[in-house]
């Protein structure tokens, strides 16, 4: 794990977010992408396999687990919670065993729990030992120190949690207490997060009697479904305004169960987006998940006339999920809608990079939410078209980016701010620029997609050291 520069009072994705040993990196303008690209494990899917895992009574059996630095600190923090996580086998015959604690059962923590630079690990545990009797502390990197936690500490609240200790306008280091029993809430979500309905949802284990979140907009729904496989009662209801009312009930026994995760549509995205814009691409990407509630991205692709066959539509650990061959094209601009935020957004960074190879303009609307990301994702990916000469406009919920079909940028130096998806969009951009690109800091790639660079590499992808 690299150790990180921590220096005070930085707004999320200042110059001071940087590894302590940064590794710069370029792309370079590279022959056609061809080959199959073999996504590793769905990040959110991986950590709720922990989590849900280690909470369960009985064992419980991962397949495909990412094993990128976020899931990492998440099985940390789990063991320090008392669950028994063990890898199992070698290369392509990984098991990671899992025997729970029981729901109600968590072990008080010895120390400080440190969840590096995952956003999703850090808010997903917070609400999993808020509504336990004892205190939590919670660390992170100086990316998760800056990131707003006040959204899930507000729902604990009301369940009856003590914010112990935290750092100006709710960020970490945070120090929670959970009350003796809990207050079953409703909850209707301000933000439209998945990381704070699943915070929510979780303190609910823990609480007597049925939990409640209101989404007005549909966020990723891996928590509800997953519970519901660990035999937990949960029910979801549409209301006549179209939102959505997830209840759990508390207390309820988890029972272990085997989870195959699915490759994540979120690193997908990379190797998808590259063979889009490096001419006389073809690449494969089989058994990518296809949960409508994380392909908007694909959806956005394919309106902008990206070739993207989908082939093999299946059902996998209660997933759909789906081949993809994807080929070079030409590529239009598009207005995305506000409302297919939520189902893209780990994916704006990547598709501004496509955006960057269409033709005519590409307008990202109702995009706010990534100025809390890893880093301030809207400020970040517009310093880093600006440093590649790309034409842009940056609004505070929007991005407008000016297509050059000819890729006929680059030559910049992108600050990647602890932002894998910065790191990796950028490095995808230089594999079709007239003009390399380069990274600062390739480091944080490990957080979600450790194999990124000898993946891409694989499809014919040249990347080389920066100064
Ligand atoms: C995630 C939810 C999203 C996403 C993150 C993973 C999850 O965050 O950006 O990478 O697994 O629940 P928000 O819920 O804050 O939008």
């Amino acid at each position: 794990m690299q150790p990180i520069l921590q220096k005070t009072g930085e707004k999320t994705g200042t110059a001071a977010h940087i590894s302590e040993n940064p590794t710069p990196m370029k792309a370079v303008r590279s022959g056609p992408l061809n080959g199959t690209a073999a996504i590793p494990g769905d990040k959110s899917i991986s950590h709720r396999s922990i989590i849900f895992g280690g909470l369960a009574s009985g064992r419980s059996r991962v397949t495909g687990l990412l094993e990128g630095e976020d899931v990492l600190h998440a099985i940390d923090a789990m063991r320090s919670l008392g669950a028994c996580i063990v890898k199992e086998g070698t290369d392509d015959d990984v098991v990671w065993v899992i025997d729970g604690t029981g729901n109600g059962a968590l072990l008080a923590p010895d120390g400080p729990l440190d969840f590096g630079n995952s956003g999703t690990a850090c808010r997903l545990f917070m609400g999993l030992v808020g509504a336990y009797d004892f205190d939590t502390t919670f660390t992170g990197d100086a990316s998760l120190s800056s990131r707003p936690m006040g959204r899930v500490l507000d729902p604990l609240k009301q369940m009856g949690t003590q914010i112990v200790e935290s750092r100006e306008g709710g960020r970490l280091p945070i120090t929670i207490h959970g009350p003796r029993v809990a207050n079953p809430v409703t909850y209707a979500l301000p933000v439209a997060s998945a990381q704070v309905k699943s915070a929510v949802l979780l303190a609910g284990l823990n609480a007597p009697g049925i939990t409640t979140v209101i989404e007005p907009v549909a966020t990723r729904d891996h928590t509800e479904k997953m519970l519901q496989g660990f035999g937990v009662p949960v029910s979801v209801e549409m209301d006549a305004d179209g939102a959505r009312h997830i209840s759990v009930t508390g207390q309820h026994r988890l029972t272990g169960c085997d989870i195959a995760v699915p490759a994540d549509p979120s690193s997908a995205a990379f190797a998808i987006v590259a063979a889009l814009i490096v001419p006389g691409s073809q690449v494969h990407v089989p058994g990518v998940m296809m949960n409508p509630t994380r392909t908007g991205l694909i959806d956005t692709l394919l309106e902008m006339g990206a070739d993207i066959a989908i082939a093999n539509r299946r059902l996998s650990g209660g997933e759909e999920i789906a081949d993809l061959t994807v080929r070079f094209s030409e590529l239009k601009g598009v207005t995305v809608p506000a409302e297919r935020a939520a189902s893209m957004i780990d994916e704006y960074p990547v598709l501004a990079v496509a955006a960057a190879f269409a033709e005519g303009e590409t307008l990202m609307q109702g995009v706010h939410e990534l100025r809390v990301k890893e880093s301030d994702r809207l400020a970040a990916v517009a310093a880093g078209l600006k440093a590649n000469g790309v034409a842009h406009e940056e609004g505070e919920d929007w991005l407008k980016v000016t297509g050059d079909p000819g890729g006929g940028f680059g030559g910049g130096t992108v600050a990647t701010l602890l932002d894998h998806r910065i790191a990796m969009s950028f490095l995808v951009m230089g594999l079709a620029s007239e003009k390399p690109v380069a990274i600062d800091d390739a480091a944080p790639i490990a957080t979600s997609f450790p194999q990124f660079l000898p993946l891409m590499s694989g499809l014919g992808a040249q990347f080389g050291e920066a100064q």
